[in-house]
């Protein structure tokens, strides 16, 4: 049977509380993603509906632990290795010479901002491997972070299935990079996985202690927030990228209109370098 709809005035403080809390924007359309996904948390609660579930969350009845896990069922996680190709070939081709150019005295700092299961930190560590032979003594420390703890602790295990390594990872990289467990599970090799540190860090939150980056991934999350969080995000992106350092965005996402902080690459789509 399906739950019954949500009252406006319901839908109104959990789309607000989830804006505050994780930046995403809830629009009416999707009433019925938050039914298909609290469902199952309501159910667990051993409440009869969401309905029942929202009102708990109203009166501050739920404990900080199941908040987390509303957050992280609305969060959406997909990804898969070299996500649309191109921004890595960039990084190859364009952004690790230019940092060879600027010397090899301190590794390139790179962050995936959102990275959800792994995917993406660790095809950058496989492309800088791939790519490293021709620019001697460039070191690099890639940290991928997420809001979602479930999403962390996948991309630490680094256990894939083989529906997920079938999704842009060139069989030779999966060979070379990647060990098949008796279950059938891919794993990351150990050398690779130490390439990459996983952190908790809510893109809503100050910076502090992450330190300047001069490369920051941050790919198909920006377009689930408003155009204000948007803007106060990449704002505080730009504060702690490097001057010469590069923003990269998914293909449906930009800075157009939102900060003037960042210029985009004319050879490149979705790759912007700090002003
Ligand atoms: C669609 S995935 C993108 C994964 C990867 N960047 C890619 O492009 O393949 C979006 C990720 O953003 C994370 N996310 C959503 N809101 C966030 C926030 N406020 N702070 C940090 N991560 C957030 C989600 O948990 C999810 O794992």
């Amino acid at each position: 049977m399906n739950a019954p709809a949500l009252n406006n005035d319901a839908f109104q403080f959990v789309a607000t509380f989830l804006r505050e809390r994780s930046g995403l924007s809830l629009t009416d359309d999707k009433l019925y993603l938050l039914e298909s996904r609290l469902q199952p948390i309501a159910r667990t609660q051993g409440l009869k509906d969401i309905a029942e579930l929202i009102a708990k969350l109203r009166v501050k009845g739920l404990s900080p632990s199941v908040e987390i896990e509303i957050i992280e069922a609305m969060t959406t996680n997909e990804s898969m290795f070299f996500r649309d190709t191109s921004p890595f070939d960039h990084f190859s081709k364009v952004m690790m010479p230019k940092f060879h150019a600027r010397g090899t005295q301190s590794p390139v700092r790179i962050w995936s901002a959102a990275c959800s299961t792994g995917q993406e930190p660790y095809s950058l560590a496989m492309t800088f491997l791939e790519a490293a032979g021709k620019y001697p003594g460039l070191a690099c420390d890639i940290l991928g972070t997420d809001i979602a703890e479930k999403v962390l602790h996948r991309a630490r295990e680094g256990q894939y299935t083989q529906f997920e390594v079938q999704r842009g990872l060139p069989i030779a990289m999966l060979l070379k990079y990647f060990r098949q467990s008796p279950d059938n599970h891919w794993e990351v090799s150990t050398p690779l996985k130490n390439m990459v540190r996983f952190d908790s860090v809510n893109l809503l939150a100050p910076f502090q202690g992450l330190g300047m980056f001069d490369v920051i991934f941050c790919r198909n999350v920006l377009i689930y927030f408003d155009e204000k969080t948007k803007t106060a995000v990449l704002e505080r992106m730009a504060d702690i990228l490097s001057p010469e350092g590069f923003l990269v965005l998914g293909s449906a996402e930009t800075v157009l209109g939102l900060t003037k902080r960042f210029a985009p690459c004319d050879d490149a789509r979705g790759v912007f370098v700090r002003t």
